[in-house]
């Protein structure tokens, strides 16, 4: 893979070994962005994949083995990319371990801002985060007379993980009810969800990490998870993303520092909740502002794969001041420019779809341009399909229109059987910031 912004003359070899856990595109990008100031000798991921180099199998929610793995290969810092092992505890383990081996993350107890979207919609309602007005359910048939209400124009969330797939915004009655007969159908008539207002605007992704001084934003991005070119389609883990996003201005950005950022930071702290790592705000811009649709307590995936090219200042400093709470201290620098990532997928996904089609060209692309693998894996030392998202394009250009055009001319030459990727990655027309 080409690394255009590594500078291998300059990298400061410390004793620090990192471990990256995951194996996605963010995975990747992060192993990419942390090997610049470790060396890729001492950057572990695990499992990783074809793509990642020092890439070692694993069980990302079996803590103890995850902590032999790190023993043995003395590696002092953990990095953990996907929400399950930081809903699991895997935070809590090492600082009860003995083995001084630091993980980056919320504990336990924050880490439902994510995992449980009733926890987070609470909290956002006891420490005045704007967000939309919601109500909380146990069973799926004491729902029906909101929908009534509503008229079934409304979002219905599952409360638990689950892989994306659990969020319905609906326009219809008949929608509606669809969505409570999936819910009924995956986890029962006795299941926890909430539904909520649904809000029209704008999404943005706000990025950035906390500890217990400050929350300091990367630069502002958009995913695109909609399949197909137009926002249409079934629900994807993200077909491509962009940065940083031409509407963010001085005013929005201040707008959401007060209404969301600072009370987040103010409630975390209140609550005496230990939280230091990334933090994740899903923020719907529309007619009555912005509103938090959700946190994730880890970095997004394909935003990371924008953001940290975008990234001047070095993740492991950031990692380390996180963890002894001097965030406020480390100013955050970016390249310039603009980023543009294209996910390619499997044909099919994200129903079922083929694996193990060879993938071409790879060799092929400009010494400047990063290619973050996804589901890929090495088959008879050839590089073959071996997921939904196979693959992540992400070029810089000086405008938002030269980094989409690199992308897209770049991303033409890789290919693979039944590859598929949407056209207008960037290019999507806002409903509230009009050009
Ligand atoms: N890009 C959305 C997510 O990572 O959940």
């Amino acid at each position: 893979m080409a690394t255009p912004y590594i500078d291998e003359e300059n990298i400061k070899l410390t004793p620090e070994k990192m471990a990256i856990i995951g194996s996605g595109g963010r995975e990747h990008a992060l192993a990419w962005k942390f090997a610049q100031e470790l060396h890729w000798d001492n950057v572990y991921t695990l499992p990783g994949n074809a793509g990642i180099p020092n890439s070692h199998p694993m069980d990302i929610n079996d803590f103890e083995a995850i902590e032999a793995f790190c023993k043995e290969h003395e590696i002092s810092s953990i990095f953990v990319g996907p929400e399950a092992p930081l809903a699991n505890g895997i935070v809590n383990y090492f600082q009860e371990s003995k083995s001084k081996i630091k993980a980056l993350g919320p504990g336990k107890v924050a880490a439902q801002l994510e995992s449980s979207k009733i926890f987070s919609k609470k909290f956002m309602e006891k420490h005045g985060v704007a967000t939309s007005p919601f109500q909380a359910f146990e069973r799926v048939s004491d729902a029906q007379a909101l929908v009534i209400e509503k008229e079934g124009n409304l979002v219905i969330k599952y409360d638990g993980l689950a892989g994306g797939k659990g969020v319905y915004v609906c326009d219809s009655i008949t929608e509606a009810n669809e969505a409570l007969e999936e819910l009924r159908t995956n986890y029962g008539e006795d299941c926890p969800f909430l539904i909520e207002d649904k809000i029209v605007g704008d999404e943005i992704s706000i990025i950035g990490f906390v500890d217990n001084q400050c929350i300091k934003l990367l630069l502002p991005s958009q995913d695109h998870k909609q399949l197909n070119d137009g926002d249409t389609g079934p629900n994807t883990g993200g077909m491509g993303a962009f940065c940083p996003v031409p509407f963010w201005d001085e005013e929005l950005r201040d707008l959401v520092q007060k209404t969301i950022v600072q009370p987040t930071f103010d409630g975390i702290q209140a609550e005496n909740m230990y939280y230091k790592g990334v933090i994740y705000f899903g923020i719907m811009i529309g007619a009555d502002g912005p509103q938090l649709l959700e946190y994730n307590v880890r970095f997004g995936d394909p935003e990371t794969e924008v953001l940290l090219p975008s990234l001047k200042t070095s993740l492991f400093e950031i990692f380390r001041t996180c963890f002894s709470n001097m965030l406020t201290n480390l100013p955050f620098e970016f390249n310039e420019g603009y980023f543009v990532d294209i996910v390619q997928v499997s044909g099919g996904y994200p129903k079922a779809y083929p694996k193990g089609y060879a993938i071409e060209g790879l060799d092929t692309v400009q010494e400047d341009t990063l290619v973050f693998h996804a589901g890929t894996k090495l088959e008879n030392d050839q590089i073959v399909t071996n997921g939904g998202r196979v693959l992540n394009i992400v070029c810089q250009g000086n405008t938002l229109e030269e980094a989409i055009e690199k992308a897209y001319s770049e991303c033409a030459k890789i290919t693979f059987k039944d590859q598929y990727y949407r056209k207008d990655i960037g290019q999507r027309k806002n409903i509230m910031f009009k050009a």
